[in-house]
């Protein structure tokens, strides 16, 4: 039996180590993005969409960009050939049960995307994973389509095995947009999953990735080591060269910083923005813009959905949702997808590489002598930590803002 990297490998022979993959953003991660992902030895997706009514527009839209990736990719005179990349669809809405299969089959064969995406099921239909996946996997079985599925929590990522998942992303709560609303971030998340696979579906050929918060070398050296075989990076490429958001989107991206502090997770951007009818299961993460900003003044939603339509009309783009993980911060260059890519692949080497070189890594660390009484260490640590003004000592030269708000807001946009 192959070990779970190295089903990476067989399945997407393309995709250099470590694995990396653009999310399935819908209305960023199209033809251009995903070709140059997957040209870059990465794995691209596209955003697929939702709606899956036979009169969809989002499906006869994922219908030619699936045929423009085939061209981007020098694939076209061979029809017959899978195409190495993937797409993303949203499976809460009301048309997945009953049309998913009947009309995505026939755009699926038509261009064989090497994988296909789920994510966020409604806890109303807990069956449409079940049956949409051995349907899938049957109709493409000549060209060995690979099926992933997102996941917030350890027991959706028992379910999506059970349904019949190759691949299960683990998505921490560090996300750029949609997620689970309660979760927790991929440190926790991984480990835990990586557990439930070795223990309960041990022999069982399932892949597990990792996304939240990824944004270079560093994180996806992390995921390594937490026990995921390759990464899924969002917020980093839609700041990509090939990435077609919206400049303003890009700027408000790269001179982000401190995510922690920049982007919330809440269904409020959801509901300024007119898609509120995402189910209670999930909420999003995105940077605090202008809307974020009155709800916590206390305007009122009605009021609120007027200002975003208003700015919308007069093309201000000030209101827009801008999804984004909390590693906002770590972007600040556009960087062509192969930069992001092999920029974050040979960092993750070198990371894991010097840690096993230092020479901490072959002998422990001695013990430090103690050389000041402990109760005196302890209160210098904690002095360290803690920022000057809320000391007891603390003596201000100049006076002390109390604009709070606009310390915490950062006052970056
Ligand atoms: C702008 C944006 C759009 C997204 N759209 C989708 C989507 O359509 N389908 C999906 O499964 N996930 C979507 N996601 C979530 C990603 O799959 C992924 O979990 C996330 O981007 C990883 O976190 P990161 O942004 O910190 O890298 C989106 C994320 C962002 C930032």
């Amino acid at each position: 039996m192959s070990s779970p990297r190295n089903l990476l490998e067989q399945w997407f022979p393309h995709a250099s180590k470590p694995f990396i993959a653009n999310a399935p953003m819908l209305g960023t991660a199209n033809s251009t993005l995903s070709a140059a992902v997957t040209a870059a030895s990465g794995f691209g997706f596209i955003g697929g969409g939702y709606d899956f009514s036979p009169e969809s527009k989002q499906m006869s839209a994922l219908s030619n960009e699936l045929a423009a990736t085939r061209k981007l990719l020098g694939l076209a005179d061979k029809p017959n050939e899978p195409v190495p990349i993937g797409v993303g669809f949203i499976t809460f809405h009301p048309s997945a049960l009953p049309h998913f299969i009947n009309v995505l089959k026939p755009i699926l064969q038509q261009h064989k995307p090497a994988a296909v995406w789920l994510f966020a099921p409604a806890e109303t239909n807990p069956g449409t994973h079940a049956s949409i996946i051995p349907a899938l996997k049957d109709f493409s079985q000549q060209w060995n389509m690979k099926v992933f599925v997102q996941v917030g929590t350890v027991s959706a990522a028992r379910s999506a095995v059970l349904e019949g998942a190759d691949v299960i992303i683990a998505q921490g709560v560090d996300a750029g947009g949609h997620q689970w609303t309660q979760g927790c971030g991929i440190v926790s998340l991984v480990p835990e999953i990586r557990d439930l696979l070795t223990s309960e579906f041990e022999g069982k050929e399932v892949v597990l990735l990792a996304a939240g918060g990824i944004m270079d070398g560093r994180g996806v050296a992390a995921a390594l080591a937490l026990g995921a075989d390759g990464v899924v990076m969002g917020t980093r490429f839609i700041t990509a060269r090939e990435s077609p958001a919206p400049e303003t989107t890009k700027k408000v991206l790269l001179e982000a910083r401190d995510g922690g502090a920049t982007t919330i997770k809440s269904t409020v951007h959801d509901d300024v923005q007119g898609t509120g009818f995402w189910p209670v299961l999930y909420d999003g993460r995105a940077v605090m813009g202008e809307s974020y900003r009155d709800h916590l003044e206390g305007v009122s939603l009605e009021d609120n959905v007027g200002k975003f339509k208003a700015a919308a009309k007069l093309g201000d783009a000030s209101r827009r949702t801008v999804w984004a993980g909390t590693g906002v911060g770590l972007a600040r260059e556009e960087l062509s997808a192969r930069d992001i890519i092999e920029g974050a692949q040979k960092l993750a080497r070198k990371r894991i590489k010097d840690h096993f070189n230092h020479p901490s890594a072959a002998s422990p660390p001695p013990v430090p002598t103690q050389s000041k009484p402990q109760h005196y260490q302890r209160r210098a640590v904690a002095h360290r930590l803690i920022p000057p003004y809320w000391r007891p000592d603390f003596a201000p030269s100049q006076p002390v803002s109390t604009n709070f708000k606009h310390e915490v807001g950062g006052g970056g946009w």
